[in-house]
């Protein structure tokens, strides 16, 4: 803080949505931006409640925090419009003038192509609408009727929080091994997912930028087609508990363990500062629950070490259940 992005490190799913659900609480947030597109749901649980946001910004949970969509991002209104009455966030929630906007016919475009559906994309019309804000065509945020209460200048807006001292997050969607330039293409979303193209995305210029958390999950997790190394069986991923489903299109999640030279990798392009660990409970079932490092079981506190040893990056936050504040914060 003030100023942080964060990053996922593998093909998403990381758990970034717990991550900044925390920190809107607990760092008490003042601005929230979200980049990218809806194809990407971040999990958040509040109040025993379950919400797969994939357009209102993850730190929601915290009242006081003022949330945006940014410029470089991509609106689905119909979800974006669900999403604020869901969360109740009209009086707070700005999306950027120059945001573009995801049609109806990009989803179909997306859905109808072979080539598409051979890279499992999610449907949502997300890599099309981006074509078409490269062909210049796209209709922006500022263009419709719909949107004029929720459109502002969200770049002056959130530079000049950074001036002011403001505790800004941008939140960055999917992960790094998705990103257009560094994935595994063609087996890749439309963007960069990357920490640069996050703060790009916002309107933030890297020397703005104070800190870069990369979100690793305890194992690895994939959707949709292409390369995932060292990959289970669905059978061998249930018997040791990490199968999951995709919170935004119900998929099977592909598994792998944890991959040291690929974190390493991730963390030194993304320029990674703070790393955060997710689901430790999902591989060391007595960690469940826990909130101190010294309470962690010996193999479980050696996983985090091994982590910081390969990556020479602190593990500053550990992931031990699904509510916001089932979290070891090893900040202090
Ligand atoms: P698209 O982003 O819908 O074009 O899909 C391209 C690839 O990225 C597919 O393999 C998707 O499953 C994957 N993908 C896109 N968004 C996410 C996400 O938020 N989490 C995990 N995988 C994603
Ligand atoms: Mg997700």
């Amino acid at each position: 803080m003030p100023c942080t992005v964060i990053v996922g490190a593998f093909w998403g799913d990381e758990g970034k949505g717990k991550i900044i659900s925390y920190l809107a609480l607990k760092d008490n947030l003042d601005f929230c931006v979200r980049t990218g597109s809806v194809n990407a749901a971040h999990t958040v649980w509040m109040e025993g409640k379950k919400y797969a946001l994939h357009m209102v910004p993850a730190a929601f949970v915290n009242p006081k925090c003022r949330l945006f969509i940014a410029a470089g991002a991509n609106v689905q209104v119909a979800k974006f419009l669900e999403e604020v009455e869901l969360t109740k966030v009209h009086k707070r929630i700005g999306i950027d003038n120059n945001a573009s906007i995801i049609e109806d016919k990009h989803a179909a475009q997306d859905k109808a192509s072979a080539h598409l559906k051979g890279i499992g994309t999610t449907g949502w019309g997300v890599g099309p609408a981006i074509e078409e804000r490269v062909r210049r065509t796209a209709k922006l945020a500022k263009d419709l009727p719909e949107l004029q209460h929720y459109v502002v200048d969200t770049v002056t807006e959130i530079n000049e929080g950074i001036d002011q001292g403001k505790r800004v997050l941008l939140e960055g969607t999917q992960g790094f091994m998705l990103s257009l330039y560094f994935g595994t293409y063609p087996y890749v979303t439309g963007r960069d997912t990357g920490a640069s193209a996050i703060a790009s995305e916002a309107g933030v210029g890297p020397t703005r930028v104070d800190d870069v958390l990369i979100v690793y999950k305890s194992f690895i997790t994939r959707v949709g087609a292409g390369p995932l190394p060292g990959e289970m069986t669905k059978e061998e991923a249930q018997k040791r508990g990490w199968f999951e489903t995709a919170a935004g299109t119900g998929r099977d999640r592909r598994s792998a363990p944890f991959d040291y030279d690929l974190a390493k990798k991730t963390a030194k392009i993304n320029g990674a500062t703070q790393a955060a660990v997710t689901k430790l409970d999902s591989i060391y079932p007595e960690c469940k629950g826990k909130r101190r490092f010294d309470e962690l079981q010996s193999e479980a506190k050696q996983f985090i070490k091994e982590i910081e040893k390969q990556t020479g990056v602190p593990v500053t936050l550990i992931g031990t259940g699904p509510d916001a504040l089932d979290i070891v914060d090893r900040r202090k």
